[in-house]
């Protein structure tokens, strides 16, 4: 990539917890990696961080580490190489957000600006949930992708996320995926209806980027401790993970991305300047 361009920013968000967010932003980043796409993964699950697991790596240093500790070089966080990709650490102690102090906040920044123009994209696994706490981080993001699974309290609670979000910024693009469905009906559904919701009462269209597949082996991926997309290739889910992906880097760019737009909308959203 050139000098001039900035990473794109996604945040995979959900309303409700538990509908395969990790899962979901940790393959999805394995296959951009693959596709040759410079990728950091940055876990930002207040207080549950749990990427590292997914990954089977271990890594000395998290995010807060870097926060609390002036001494630390910004490359330590970054734990580098792992299944074809980057990734920092959330850690377990990862405090709220509203918590950090204005010189914390600024620590942050120092990691996105150096990781601004090093990689191509840059997925947030976020925490359930648009909170006070993580608007801010949704609101400087390029990009958002909703998870919802076909249950009714998760398509609701994708309902009420969008929503909130929509309410400060109605530009924002969203992505909408539906996880763990039992049949592609079911899952195709599950959008459909909340596409016309958000059509109706938002007027704003959102994009869908698929369905993935109720899959055993995303289980049995999580207890071996290797990604899905790693470890059983030719899984339902994996394949289904290929598609999206496709999807992803094929659409047309939806912002321009030169210098250090995330950082700048950031410290206007916090700061306001
Ligand atoms: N497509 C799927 N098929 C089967 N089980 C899934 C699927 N996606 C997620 N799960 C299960 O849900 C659990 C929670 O997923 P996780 O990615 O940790 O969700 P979140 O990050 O949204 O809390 C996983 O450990 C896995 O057991
Ligand atoms: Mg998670």
């Amino acid at each position: 990539m050139s000098d001039s361009e900035a990473a794109k920013t996604i945040a995979i968000v959900s309303g409700k917890g538990g509908v395969g967010k990790s899962n979901i932003s940790t393959n999805l980043s394995i296959l951009l990696g693959k596709e040759n796409k410079k990728v950091l993964l940055f876990d930002l699950d207040i207080g549950m961080g749990n990427i590292h697991i997914l990954l089977g790596s271990h890594h000395s240093y998290s995010i807060m580490d870097y926060i609390e500790e002036k001494e630390l070089d910004i490359a330590t966080v970054i734990c580098e190489n792992v299944h074809g990709i980057s990734y920092i650490s959330g850690g377990n102690g990862l405090k709220n957000i509203v918590e950090w102090k204005e010189k914390q906040m600024e620590r942050f920044f120092e990691v996105m600006e150096y990781a601004i123009h090093k990689y191509d994209y840059i997925l947030f696994d976020m925490g359930a949930g648009a909170t006070k706490e993580t608007l801010e981080f949704l609101l400087a993001m390029d990009e958002i992708i909703v998870v919802t699974t076909p249950e009714p309290t998760s398509i609701t609670d994708a309902y009420s996320m969008m929503k909130y979000i929509y309410l400060r910024d109605g530009e924002k693009p969203f992505y909408l995926l539906c996880n763990r469905a039992e049949f592609k009906n079911e899952g195709l559904q599950t959008i459909t209806r909340l596409q016309e919701t958000v059509r109706k009462f938002l007027h704003k269209e959102i994009v869908s980027l698929g369905v993935l597949p109720e899959d055993s082996a995303v289980r049995k991926a999580v207890i071996h401790q290797t990604p899905i997309v790693v470890g059983y290739p030719a899984s339902a889910m994996t394949l289904s993970l290929h598609t999206m992906v496709h999807r992803l880097t094929g659409k047309r760019e939806s912002r321009d991305r030169k210098g250090t737009g995330f950082v700048k909308t950031f410290r206007k959203l916090f700061f306001g300047r």
